[in-house]
């Protein structure tokens, strides 16, 4: 069984490797089609949560003051459809136009719940002159689910979007 676990570990880190390359042709191509704005964002995000970590998928737009719900993909719909850039993870990365990532919601009293599922998040920004106009915010069912490869993975992902917002 050891041998089992340990061959299952190495082909699921294999996998996952595989699958953000995949992953990135896919949506770069997407991305790029000149389709609408609102079928491209759909298929993101659902492309997105295929990733078995990344429970809830949403992007948000920058419209003023706060952040606005564009897209989602996930079991529930959040209760946060708007966000003032003041509030939350999602605010934060908006202002510092960083990406942040929370291990733990539970012990991040600047995090606003959505599920009570969620344990750890990342939030990257979409930034364009300098200035944030969206972002991608994942919500995980596990804690510190999200390393730098998810990091870099959808900062390049945010990089094609500024391209449509
Ligand atoms: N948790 C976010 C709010 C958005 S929901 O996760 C969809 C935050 O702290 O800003």
């Amino acid at each position: 069984m050891k041998g089992v676990g340990k061959f299952g570990e190495v082909m699921a880190g294999e996998k996952a490797r595989a699958d953000y390359a995949t992953a990135t042709e896919k949506l770069l191509r997407i991305i790029r089609s000149r389709s609408q704005q609102k079928a491209v964002l759909d298929f993101v995000v659902r492309e997105l949560r295929r990733f078995p970590h990344y429970n809830w998928v949403g992007v948000y737009v920058v419209e003023g003051e706060e952040l606005a719900l564009r897209a989602w993909n996930g079991p529930a719909a959040t209760p946060h459809m708007r966000i003032p850039i003041g509030q939350g993870i999602c605010g934060l990365a908006a202002r510092t136009r960083e990406t942040v990532v929370v291990g733990d919601v539970s012990k991040d009293p600047r995090y606003l719940e959505c599920f009570p599922s969620t344990r750890s998040e990342i939030v990257v920004p979409i930034v364009r002159d300098g200035t944030a106009i969206g972002e991608i915010d994942i919500d995980s069912d596990r804690v510190d689910a999200f390393d730098d490869e998810d990091q870099s993975f959808l900062e390049r992902i945010a990089e094609e979007l500024v391209e449509i917002l």
